[in-house]
């Protein structure tokens, strides 16, 4: 049966915040050291950042970058990580079982986003966890206050004579988190996150400050945490944190293909008690979502590395090699975020480089594109504008973990230059999906592109061996006419239609 859903620019879900194709880079395993900067490296330039790595963190599209964690951040000294290089202590990192050597640190961070671009914009996670509010606003004051105080003096003493302009704090890193060092009830949490926000407003109240939410769905404080925290803090923050990681577990691939449906729950039952909270604060105020940890990762298989560790220097950790059906699942997630451009106005793709990345490197070699690098840079290049309102008429198929589920998952952004994007993935395993869409009042004449993610081998990977083995490639026979798109999607594809 064919899928068919309308297009009809009356009906909008909202602007496609530009944040929402943010990415995440932690002081974990290679994702920093041999990752974004390897000064021996023969590419690296003189701060040791890796052209090879910037050229395609540029092609992927990526707008804001968190740092530097991640459960990292619940131990780390930010004065550790600034000064002459050779004076900096190494350290133990307990959340990863690693030594920090600090040659990485704020200032290289700056560094490395001012090279990516304009559009690359830094969100500095606090650390919550072993630490508080005197130390954020020492932080908040040596990144940026201009001069003239012993912080800000001292950054400049460092060589950074500009302020960084940090603009968006994260309050901590998953506080409801019995891993996170340091970690909170909610009651504790909120009162150390409302004032850490009060304060840091004291010295500029135009900080944009996310607040801990949960670390996923299924956590069992979810939703409680959220409005307990929210009570304390609702008028000092602006966002609210969700993290979601999805893994086919127990062999159950159809599940996984619809993890985006977790997504989309996720997302709108956290806006329900976002909203339950201004309501009973009487508020007028809206908080909005940074879902500023996402991806697919084989948690499963990699917590027990970590405990195996002897503190080694920047080891191969997370480094999970995704194939076509983890990009498919990685492209639907997309869609789920995109569904809810409304209130998700910013996201980070977990993470950058090497670490669940979709931009792997070999230390002295080279760097190449993971499956997932396709439909995340696909999406920033064409998801820019204005959701439309997509209801979809899908077949459904069985999964055990949601129950029927759309083969169907799709959205579709229209760009100020009116031209249509429709981002489209068919779960299905074994069969082609037949996709009509009635274009109502959208002056379309023609199919621009219809580009697919999709394989005869969905354990097709990129590896270092075989770095170009999956790439998007064109499809023929979509059509336009009349007003009705038609297109035939390829089982287990992630699929772009550009209309203009
Ligand atoms: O992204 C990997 C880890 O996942 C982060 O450090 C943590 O915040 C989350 O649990």
């Amino acid at each position: 049966r064919t899928a068919r859903f309308t297009l009809d620019p009356a009906f909008t879900i909202g602007e496609v915040n530009p944040r929402l194709f943010g990415s995440f880079v932690e002081h974990l395993g290679r994702c920093v050291y041999t990752g974004v900067f390897e000064p021996d490296h023969p590419t690296a330039d003189e701060a040791g950042l890796r052209q090879d790595v910037l050229d395609l963190v540029r092609e992927l599209g990526v707008t804001t970058i968190r740092y530097p964690g991640g459960n990292f951040v619940s131990g780390y000294k930010w004065e550790d990580s600034v000064g002459p290089v050779d004076a900096r202590p190494r350290r133990l990192d307990l959340a990863w079982r690693s030594t920090e050597t600090n040659r990485f640190g704020l200032s290289e961070y700056i560094a490395f986003l001012r090279k990516v671009g304009p559009q690359a914009e830094p969100m500095m996670a606090l650390n919550l966890g072993t630490r508080g509010v005197a130390e954020a606003l020492e932080l908040q004051e040596y990144a940026n206050h201009p001069s003239g105080t012993a912080l800000s003096d001292l950054r400049v003493e460092h060589g950074d004579k500009d302020p960084f302009g940090i603009r968006l704090w994260c309050l901590g890193n998953e506080m409801d988190g019995p891993w996170q060092t340091g970690h909170k009830t909610a009651e504790e949490y909120g009162r150390i996150a409302a004032e850490t926000a009060r304060a840091m407003r004291q010295i500029d109240p135009d900080v944009e400050l996310v607040a801990c939410g949960s670390s996923g769905q299924s956590m069992e404080t979810f939703a409680a945490w959220e409005a307990t925290v929210l009570e304390e803090t609702y008028d000092l923050v602006d966002h609210i944190s969700l993290h979601a990681y999805y893994e086919p577990l127990d062999g159950d691939v159809d599940s996984f293909l619809a993890s985006a449906v977790d997504m989309e729950s996720f997302i709108e039952n956290v806006v329900a008690t976002c909203d339950h909270v201004g309501a009973r604060l009487k508020s007028k105020k809206r908080i909005d979502l940074s879902f500023d940890e996402w991806n697919v990762w084989y948690l499963s298989r990699t917590q027990a590395q970590v405990s195996a560790l002897d503190w080694p220097e920047a080891p191969r950790l997370l480094e999970d090699n995704y194939s076509v059906t983890d990009a498919v699942v990685f492209g639907s997630l997309l869609i789920a975020l995109l569904r809810h451009a409304d209130r998700v106005t910013v996201a980070c793709l977990a993470q950058l480089v090497n670490v669940i990345a979709p931009i792997m490197t070999e230390p002295g070699g080279p760097a190449w594109r993971q499956t997932t690098f396709f439909p995340f840079s696909q999406a920033s290049r064409y998801g820019r504008g204005e959701v439309l309102d997509v209801r979809v008429d899908s077949p459904t198929y069985e999964t055990r973990k949601y129950g029927a589920a759309d083969l169907l998952h799709a959205t579709a952004v229209r760009a100020e230059d009116g031209t249509v994007t429709v981002f489209a993935v068919n779960r299905s395993r074994t069969r082609a999906l037949p996709l009509e869409v009635a274009l109502s009042g959208l002056r379309l004449t023609e199919v621009v592109e219809h580009s697919a993610l999709a394989d005869d081998d969905p354990d097709a990977r990129n590896t270092l061996a075989e770095p170009e083995r999956v790439t998007p490639h064109p499809v023929d026979g979509t059509t336009l006419e009349n007003g009705r798109l038609g297109a035939v999607l390829e089982p287990l594809s992630w699929n772009v239609i550009r209309l203009a």
